[in-house]
């Protein structure tokens, strides 16, 4: 009983802590009348099937809190001109409160000028360069990208410190590992750690990585964070959602993480598992970014 105690606190239940976010929205919007609520419109390309789930996922979650959604979806030979168009119209609605493109996009549309085209007032990915800059500049009117919001948000309701820690942060994305890497070292009491950036160029990741009091491992690829990467007591933020096959499942894969779970967790003092750690703080918090968007929308007019 003890032990199976012990195993729990160990986890950090990033389900159990996103319904909790989910639900302190809902309750904040539940005071709004119903033709007054935010609005999100999302944005999805082509069928990738992960990108399918992520997208209906954040909608249903958006339906839940009483924020409103839409989804357009486009075909895959869409041009970047067209996508700019509607991005262009979105912006222009004052109904529209938060525009979200799912990435990957096809090879043929740049992710960056997408981004970028977004207005950084309804941008709730945070990745615009206005957004990226405010992270810099810690300004708190800018959206910080979601699964690092998540991130910091899993550390927090976990008890974690993380002021004078040393984090290590694998992966140097946009999405995730440089905006990271940024909210660790903000002057704030989710931050104010010491931050190390690494990545498939690193020498010895094993030799940087085993300094960790807290790693997060944003690299991509499956079970790639063995135990001899490990401090002793660390705590390890797994951000991998890397689907393997499994012919003992009916859809012929799974989800695993950029760690080796079973290998790393008697090592650690806490870990998130894959799913059910990460993935849904990254939802939770884009609604925490829409709602941001739509009060300072309305505060402006
Ligand atoms: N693809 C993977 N993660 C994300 C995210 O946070 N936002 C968007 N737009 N696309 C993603």
């Amino acid at each position: 009983m003890i032990i199976l105690l012990l195993i729990d606190m160990k986890i950090i239940d990033g389900k159990s802590i996103a319904k909790e976010i989910v639900s302190e929205l809902s309750q904040k919007l539940s005071f709004l009348p119903l033709e007054e609520r935010p609005k999100v419109y999302f944005i999805r390309i082509g069928e990738d099937p992960a990108s399918v789930s992520y997208v209906n996922k954040k909608s249903k979650t958006a339906s839940e809190i009483g924020i409103e959604s839409h989804t357009t979806i486009l075909p895959i030979e869409t041009t970047q001109d067209e996508l700019f168009t509607l991005i262009d119209e979105y912006n222009a609605r004052a109904d529209i409160h938060g525009i979200l493109i799912q990435a990957p996009l096809p090879s043929h549309i740049s992710e960056t000028a997408t981004f970028n085209r977004v207005s950084p007032e309804k941008d709730v990915d945070g990745f615009h360069t206005i957004n990226v800059g405010k992270l810099c500049q810690e300004d708190s009117s800018g959206f910080v990208a979601c699964t690092p919001a998540g991130i910091t948000e899993l550390l927090k309701r976990s008890q974690v410190d993380t002021d004078g820690k040393e984090v290590v942060v694998l992966g140097r994305s946009l999405i995730v590992g440089k905006p990271a890497g940024l909210l660790l070292l903000r002057r704030a009491s989710t931050g104010n750690a010491t931050v190390t950036f690494c990545h498939s160029h690193s020498k010895d990741l094993p030799e940087i990585t085993r300094r960790a009091d807290i790693l997060i491992a944003a690299i991509g690829k499956a079970h790639f964070v063995t135990a001899d990467m490990i401090k002793a007591d660390a705590v390890v933020i797994d951000v991998g959602i890397n689907r393997i096959s499994d012919s003992s499942r009916r859809s012929g894969f799974r989800l695993v993480g950029d760690v080796d779970y079973d290998a790393v967790a008697p090592i650690c003092s806490k870990i998130t598992p894959v799913p059910g750690g990460v993935g849904p703080m990254t939802v939770a918090m884009l609604m925490q970014n829409t709602v941001k968007a739509f009060e300072q929308l309305k505060n402006r007019d």
